[in-house]
C-alpha cells in the first residue's frame, strides 16, 4: 500500500510536469484527487488494513494528498504567471491603433463645393466682417434708417450703428469701394438674424456673388446661377426664376428649384408647392454705383445671396436645420 500511495504520487506529479494549459492541470487533479480520483480510491481501501497500519498509512497518504494539491497550485500560478507577463510584452505584429480622424463640418464642405463652382466660372474669393457697420449692412444697400425695408431683418445690434451682419451683402459694397469695374467675386461667410425654427437659425451662412462690367444683362445673371444649379444639384434639375424684391437689386428674382424631396409632387419640405427657394439675385440697383463712385451709365452687373443651410440640407434630403448645429457626431459622422 506505501508503495502503490508513493508510486501514485510520483505518477501525478511527473504527468504534471508535461502540462502547459491550466485547464488540463485541472483535468489531472480531477483524475487524481476527485472524489472518484485514484487517489481518493486507494485510500478506500484504509480500512482493509491491518488495525496497527492504518495510523502510519493514513498520515502517509494525507501527506502525499497535501504535496499533491500544493504542486497543482504552484503549476496554475505558473502558468498564470507567464500569461500575465506575456500580456505586457509589446507585441510588434499586432496591427496599429489608428487615431480617430475628423473632417469638416458638412457646412463647410458644402460652402467649399459652393465657391469651388464659381471658381471655375472666374469668380475670386473674398471675405468680410461679421461684426459690420449699419452703413454697409443696410445703408449704402439702398435701406436708409427706418426704412420698412429693415424690418425683416431686424437684428443684434452692438451699438447704435454697428450691427452683426444680417447678410453677405455688405460685401458687395466693400468690393466696389476698393477696386475699379470689372468686379467678380464670392463672398462665403456668416450671418445673423433673430431667427428660430426648423429651417431658419439665429447664426447661419451665406455666400454672396457679384459680378460687374461693361454690357452685362440679366441673361448673365440667369446663365450663371443655371450653371451653378446644374453643378451643384445635377444638370437635370429644373429651376425657375421667380419676380422678387431687394432694395438693392432691380430687377430682382429669386431662385427655386424643383423639389428634390418629392420631384414637384408638392411634399411637407416644399410647402406642397413643388418649388424650393435657394437664393436671391437681381441686378445691382445703380444707386449702388453712385455709393460707391462708380458710373451707373457705362457699366452694369448683377449680385446673388444664397443661404448655406439651405443647399446642404437640400443636397443632403434633411429637413430640419437645427441638426447642423447640435454638434451630434452621430449626426456629423455621416457627411
Ligand atoms: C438676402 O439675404 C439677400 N441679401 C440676398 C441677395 C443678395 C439678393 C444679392 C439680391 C442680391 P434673403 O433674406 O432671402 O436674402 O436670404 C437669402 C437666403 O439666406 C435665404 O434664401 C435662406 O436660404 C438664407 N437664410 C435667411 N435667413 C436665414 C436663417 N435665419 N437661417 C438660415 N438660413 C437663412
Ligand atoms: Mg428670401
Amino acid at each position: 500500500m506505501k508503495n502503490d500511495l508513493l508510486t501514485l504520487k510520483n505518477e501525478a506529479l511527473k504527468e504534471l510536469e508535461t502540462l502547459a494549459e491550466s485547464a488540463d492541470i485541472e483535468q489531472l487533479q480531477q483524475e487524481y484527487l476527485g472524489r472518484k480520483g485514484r487517489f481518493t480510491l486507494l485510500l478506500k481501501r484504509i480500512p482493509e488494513l491491518p488495525k496497527e497500519e492504518r495510523p502510519a498509512i493514513g498520515k502517509l497518504a494525507n501527506q502525499a494528498k497535501e504535496e499533491l494539491r500544493k504542486a497543482f497550485r504552484a503549476a496554475t500560478d505558473a502558468l498564470t504567471a507567464k500569461a500575465e507577463a506575456e500580456i505586457s510584452v509589446f507585441d510588434v505584429t499586432l496591427p496599429g491603433r489608428r487615431p480617430p480622424l475628423g473632417h469638416v463640418h458638412p457646412i463647410t464642405q458644402t460652402t467649399e463645393e459652393i465657391c469651388r463652382i464659381f471658381v471655375t466660372l472666374g469668380f475670386r474669393v473674398v471675405q468680410g466682417p461679421e461684426v459690420e457697420l449699419d452703413y454697409y449692412n443696410f445703408e449704402a444697400l439702398n435701406m436708409p434708417k427706418d426704412h420698412p425695408a429693415r424690418d425683416m431683418q431686424d437684428t443684434f445690434y452692438v451699438s447704435d450703428n454697428v450691427v452683426l451682419r444680417t447678410h453677405t451683402s455688405p460685401m458687395q459694397i466693400r468690393i466696389m469701394e476698393n477696386q475699379p469695374p470689372p468686379v467678380s467675386i464670392i463672398a462665403p461667410g456668416k450671418a445673423y438674424r433673430p431667427d428660430s425654427d426648423i429651417s431658419h437659425t439665429p447664426m447661419f451662412h451665406q455666400v454672396e456673388g457679384l459680378l460687374v462690367d461693361q454690357g452685362v444683362s440679366f441673361g448673365d445673371l440667369k446663365g450663371t446661377l443655371t450653371t451653378f444649379v446644374h453643378q451643384m444639384f445635377g444638370a437635370y434639375t429644373d429651376l425657375r426664376f421667380r419676380p422678387s424684391f431687394f432694395p438693392f437689386t432691380e430687377p430682382s428674382a429669386e431662385v427655386d428649384i424643383r423639389c428634390v424631396v418629392c420631384r414637384g409632387k408638392g411634399c411637407r419640405v416644399c410647402s406642397h408647392t413643388g418649388w424650393l427657394e435657394i437664393l436671391g439675385s437681381g441686378m445691382v440697383d445703380p444707386e449702388l454705383y453712385r455709393v460707391v463712385g462708380y458710373d451707373p451709365e457705362s457699366i452694369s452687373g448683377f449680385a446673388f445671396g444664397m443661404g448655406v443651410e439651405r443647399i446642404a440640407m437640400l443636397k443632403s434630403g434633411l429637413d430640419d436645420i437645427r441638426l447642423f448645429f447640435e454638434n451630434d457626431i452621430r449626426f456629423l459622422k455621416q457627411f
